[in-house]
């Protein structure tokens, strides 16, 4: 080593002291990196708080846990499958994938969550010539993978109404991302107007339907048609499997062939292919979840309308709030003493507004009861 860090690690709760420490390090030209990982501030991942009796409404988790089957699986893991490396494509998963979305298992890829895709889609379409395009508002980490594969990140605005930005279709950029349903704004762009731009662009449409099982359609039919579409799936919401880290790619055969030369070798593990699997197989106990989940989201909007709020319908496992007074980020302040936490974006046409996710009855209840004190 050749220089001590002279930092002074306190006793404090993780997700402070990472900020705390990205803070410190941003601006520090350690001379090490690559000149434009030095400038980037890194993704900040919503808190994840340590213990376990707050509402937790910030990450769009699912509120209610995943299949049994999955839980079963993993109480059946043969200690053998730790001492040798997982089946590096997880052809059990392809194929229970594969099934469920009518396809072949050669249009599936497994990922490491659906970040893991959205960085190899990055790598393998994306550097200082060849630019990534898409609408915004969107997820917020899409402009720092950008910023780490140094290539132009071209923001078209979406309207008031979150329409599709005809301009998108005219940016020339080597991948197009469009999130739909979109986060955070929950709003949701038609299948055709999808299949007109994969029409019109010359590179990659990449749509990240990370939220698409609580909307009411989705894009997978599409690939059968389109050569430069490539589905992004996540295990995460809609599986309630968030802490697993499964996600995976649907797209035309030649498609998931490229993708693959990026991705790491085990990308991943034997536990969750097997639990991921077990998961996705059990589409009764899926599908009764999400119409908990979509039952909930009608109430909580129609019950933060009546408090004032302005809510966007949404198709996601969250709802984008906005605080007629403005005062949004006060309201979060509010909550978050009240171990109640919910997610505040400070970008721009965002300031206003809270993504709330849709939780149980019980936790959105307590989350309403303390709006309605905050705002009396
Ligand atoms: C829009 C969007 N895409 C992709 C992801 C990645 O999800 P995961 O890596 O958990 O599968 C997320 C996670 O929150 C997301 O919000």
């Amino acid at each position: 080593m050749k220089r001590r860090s002279n930092l002074i690690i306190e006793t404090e709760d993780c997700h402070s002291l990472l900020c705390r420490l990205r803070n410190d390090i941003v601006g520090v030209f350690m001379g090490y990196f690559r000149e434009n990982i030095e400038k980037i501030k890194g993704y900040e991942p919503g808190f994840q708080p340590s213990q376990t009796e707050v509402i937790k409404l910030n990450t769009n988790e699912n509120p209610y846990p995943p299949s049994p089957q999955a839980l079963k699986v993993l109480t059946e893991i043969n200690p053998e499958q730790f001492r040798r490396y997982p089946d590096p494509i997880g052809d059990r998963f392809r194929s229970a994938a594969a099934e469920v979305n009518d396809v072949e298992p050669d249009f599936i890829m497994c990922c490491n969550g659906g970040d893991d895709l959205l960085r190899m889609a990055f790598q393998a379409f994306c550097d200082e010539n060849r630019p990534v395009a898409y609408p915004v508002p969107t997820y917020s980490l899409y402009p720092v993978i950008a910023e780490m594969q140094n290539c132009t990140a071209i923001e078209i605005p979406f309207d008031d109404e979150f329409n599709l930005p005809a301009k998108l279709a005219g940016t020339n950029a080597a991948l197009t991302i469009v999130c739909n349903p979109n986060a955070p704004t929950g709003s949701f762009v038609s299948v055709n107007e999808l299949a007109s731009l994969a029409d019109e662009i010359e590179g990659v449409l990449l749509i990240d339907e990370a939220y698409v099982d609580f909307a009411e359609n989705n894009c997978t039919a599409l690939v059968k048609d389109f050569d430069n579409i490539v589905i992004l799936r996540s295990m995460s919401k809609g599986y309630s499997l968030a802490g697993l880290r499964f996600g995976y790619a649907i797209a035309r055969p030649e498609m998931i062939a490229g993708l693959m030369k990026v991705k790491d070798s085990y990308n991943v593990d034997a536990v969750a292919i097997a639990v991921a699997t077990a998961a996705i197989k059990d589409q009764k106990y899926f599908k009764e979840n999400i119409k908990k989940v979509k039952s909930e989201r009608a109430r909580l909007t129609e019950q933060l309308l009546e408090l004032d709020f302005d809510v966007a319908e949404s198709s996601a496992n969250f709802v984008l709030a906005q605080c007629k007074n403005g005062k949004a980020v006060e309201i979060y302040k509010e909550l978050t003493k009240r171990n109640i936490y919910v997610r505040y974006f400070e970008y721009p046409r965002l300031e206003d507004k809270l993504r709330i996710t849709v939780g149980t009855p019980e936790q959105d209840d307590k989350l309403l009861a303390a709006l309605k004190e905050i705002l009396k």
